[in-house]
């Protein structure tokens, strides 16, 4: 390697997302790299080669990140729960017998209702998963069917009722301004999720991504003033139930907060291996980004071979301040300029213009070492972010 052009004092704290790529149906309105299962595939064969591949593209990473430990682990989708628990444990055993995990490291699974029974809940969580997501999306049948999903609100709260049991700590994803949702309906919601006490609720706005069935053929979604009104309420609503607002979707009881959601969000490092996984690694003199083969037959096969990454770049000097920004300036508490220092290896004085310029329009606000970005610089987050932009 050529040396590089930072100078970065210390190596970041170092995660690992693993990409599970298959649903039973894809959603409408999902860019994510998700694919249905074809017919007539084996799906015990397909998941047990799936994870002979993960563990051939984990052992190839290996020199990159040697010696360091992982804080914490997210088994991200597609729909993990639809992976055998043997399949699940083989993967984390097979993690552990090549990575250190740090003490009580945060191994997160996703789950989608409808994809597994009591028995396999336990299962999960004996192979080693400590928190569960569950996709629940929204509790009323007639929504759910709008945006496509397998499951009705039943299934939704028996999985929800199931985790509640069977983890100490488990997160809920929502959306809402889904199409015909009045803010009467996502008031509701927001009630019945809170109702089972969960100790984290991710709640995001529905967009319409280019490239999916509903860019294609768009459905009728609530007004941009309702929208506002319906995050109002949400914010009002968690906050009435002890879940802080931590970052701009993200709303967690104290000591839930998601250590591995964090960690991107602070900039951290993270090793990304499966289909079409993106990972971040930092070195001595570089941060690197890469992406891994996306097609899952593609990858099982390039993995195998011992050539699951895509592509590798290096991030540019100039590229770091947004990349910081993109990230840090979703938590509500900011970042300091010793930690952007730290994870970006370049002075203060290369953002200080702009720090200037947003706290002049009200974005952001200093408290001690913090800087942390103000509500009105929440409600223009990118207006905020494009700030630091590089300039041609
Ligand atoms: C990686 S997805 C997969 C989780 C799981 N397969 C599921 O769909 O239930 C994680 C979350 O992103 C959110 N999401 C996905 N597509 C979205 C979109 N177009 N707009 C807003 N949120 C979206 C959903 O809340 C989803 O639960
Ligand atoms: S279940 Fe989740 S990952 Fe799969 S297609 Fe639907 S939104 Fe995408």
């Amino acid at each position: 390697m050529r040396p590089g052009t930072l100078q970065l004092p210390a190596l970041p704290p170092l995660s690992l997302y693993v990409h599970l790529p298959w649903c039973l149906k894809k959603c409408p309105y999902c860019d994510f790299n998700s694919h249905e299962r074809r017919a007539g595939v084996d799906a015990a064969a397909q998941q047990a080669r799936y994870m002979e591949a993960l563990l051939a593209d984990l052992e190839a990473s290996l020199p990159l990140v040697w010696g360091r430990q992982v804080h914490s682990v997210f088994i991200g989708g597609g729909t993990p729960s639809l992976f055998e628990p043997e399949m699940i444990d083989r993967l984390i055993a097979g993690v552990r017998a090549r990575l250190p995990l740090a003490p009580a490291c945060e191994v997160t699974l996703e789950a989608n209702p409808g994809t597994f029974e009591r028995a396999r809940f336990a299962a999960f969580r004996a192979a080693g998963v400590t928190r569960l997501s569950i996709g629940v999306q929204s509790f009323d049948d007639g929504h759910l069917k709008a945006i496509g999903r397998v499951h009705d609100g039943a299934q939704a709260r028996a999985a929800v009722e199931e985790a509640a049991r069977s983890f100490d700590t488990f997160n809920l994803d929502l959306m809402y301004a889904l199409p015909g949702q009045t803010l009467a309906e996502l008031e509701q919601d927001v009630r019945t999720a809170l109702a089972f006490g969960p100790p984290h609720l991710s709640i995001y706005h529905l967009t319409i991504e280019p490239n999916t069935v509903f860019a294609k053929f768009p459905p009728r979604v609530p007004e941009e003033d309702v929208a506002w009104d319906m995050l109002d309420r949400v914010t009002a609503l968690t906050a009435d139930a002890g879940l802080a607002r931590y970052e701009v979707s993200a709303y967690a009881r104290a000591g839930h907060r998601c250590q591995h959601n964090l960690n991107y969000w602070q900039f951290g490092d993270y090793l990304g291996i499966g289909a079409g996984a993106h990972g971040k690694l930092s070195f001595a003199h570089r941060i690197v980004r890469q992406q891994r083969h996306r097609q899952p037959e593609l990858y099982m096969d390039k993995a195998l071979a011992g050539d699951a990454v895509a592509q590798a770049r290096e991030v540019a000097r100039r590229d770091l301040p947004f990349e910081y920004m993109l990230n840090a300036l979703r938590l509500k508490e900011g970042f300091t300029l010793q930690d952007y220092l730290e994870k970006t290896g370049l002075p203060p004085s290369s953002i200080g213009a702009q720090l200037q310029e947003a706290e002049q329009a009200g974005w952001l606000a200093r408290d001690g070492a913090w800087i942390r970005p103000t509500a009105r610089g929440f409600d223009f987050l990118s207006d905020l972010q494009a700030l630091f932009l590089p300039e041609d």
